[in-house]
């Protein structure tokens, strides 16, 4: 088994090999003054199970090309199986035509990684219409969960904690967790008009006298949806509030504008930040093995 991390996965790939005893390899990937990519291999494929350690975040489409030249690569240099690792794996949200004409970007996606890859194993995809990742790929899929890794950073850090999730799609997340730690918990309601425009809303009583109030959702992109969330609870009197996310995209600004807010945020290094206080690389050195 070669353990390869590729450009945007090394944080990753180094520590998951290191947990399987294997030697870490890496992608040697470089660019042409015209921005187009080149890469290459540094150690024999021939027969081998290749794992590719590829997350994707900042230059996603950049990510994408190059996860599928390195696939194809290890494919046409005789690797028996090419496995990806997508801690965090984008385009989900796109699984469908919004509006007229648009393209359902998810489909091709998932069409080009059927084709060069035998498995792929993805950690709390954003599944929403689409049911399960069999739903998405005809190739072996299998999908992990950081749950439990929350629900232990929550019981060794934060007393008395009451669970809100942002909106219905977070319940699976929110509300699981909240289960397992035995806890109070609470869905709002999200109402999306763009991509940076949403508005939330409580339905529910809680009581927060006495509690540490947590939100939890599967990825902080702008912030705004946790935004409008903390703002709507401000108005029943919640003052400190810690934001949990498995993936923490943090685009435009989104720590800072949280941070004042009053929110602290934690998130697992699926991606790699300021944030990232959970490690997911047993989780899937161990879905490996
Ligand atoms: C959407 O359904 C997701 O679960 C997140 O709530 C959303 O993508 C977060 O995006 P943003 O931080 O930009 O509001």
């Amino acid at each position: 088994m070669l353990i390869v991390g590729c450009s945007h996965g090394t944080h990753l790939a180094k520590s998951i090999a290191k947990k399987l005893n294997k030697k870490y390899h890496e992608l040697e990937v470089t660019k042409f003054p015209d921005s187009e990519l080149k890469l290459r291999f540094n150690t024999p494929i021939k027969g081998k199970y290749v794992i590719l350690v590829q997350s994707f975040y900042e230059n996603i489409n950049d990510c994408v090309v190059e996860t599928l030249f390195a696939a194809e690569t290890a494919r046409d240099l005789g690797a028996k199986e090419v496995i990806l690792v997508a801690p965090y794996f984008p385009y989900l949200r796109q699984d469908k035509r919004f509006n007229p004409g648009e393209c359902i970007s998810l489909r091709t996606i998932a069409k080009n990684i059927d084709e060069d890859f035998d498995k792929v194993i993805i950690i709390d995809p954003h599944l929403h219409r689409e049911k399960t990742l069999e739903h998405i790929f005809r190739i072996k899929s299998k999908k992990l969960t950081a749950n439990p890794l929350i629900v232990e950073y929550i019981k060794k850090n934060i007393k008395n904690p009451v669970i809100i999730g942002p909106d219905w799609e977070s319940y699976k997340w929110a509300q699981k967790v909240a289960e397992e730690i035995g806890c109070d918990f609470a869905i709002m309601e999200k109402k999306r008009y763009s991509a940076r425009k949403v508005e939330v809303k409580l339905h529910k009583k809680i009581d927060l006298n006495g509690k540490n109030l947590i939100f939890i959702d599967d990825m902080i992109s702008t912030g705004n949806t946790l935004l409008r969330a903390i703002a709507a609870l401000n108005k029943i009197g919640a003052k400190k509030v810690t934001c949990f996310a498995v993936h923490g995209i943090l685009v435009e600004n989104a720590l800072e504008k949280l941070k004042k807010a009053g929110a602290t945020v934690i998130t697992t290094n699926t991606i790699p930040n300021k944030t990232a206080k959970i490690d997911v690389s047993n989780l899937i050195a161990e879905s490996l093995k």
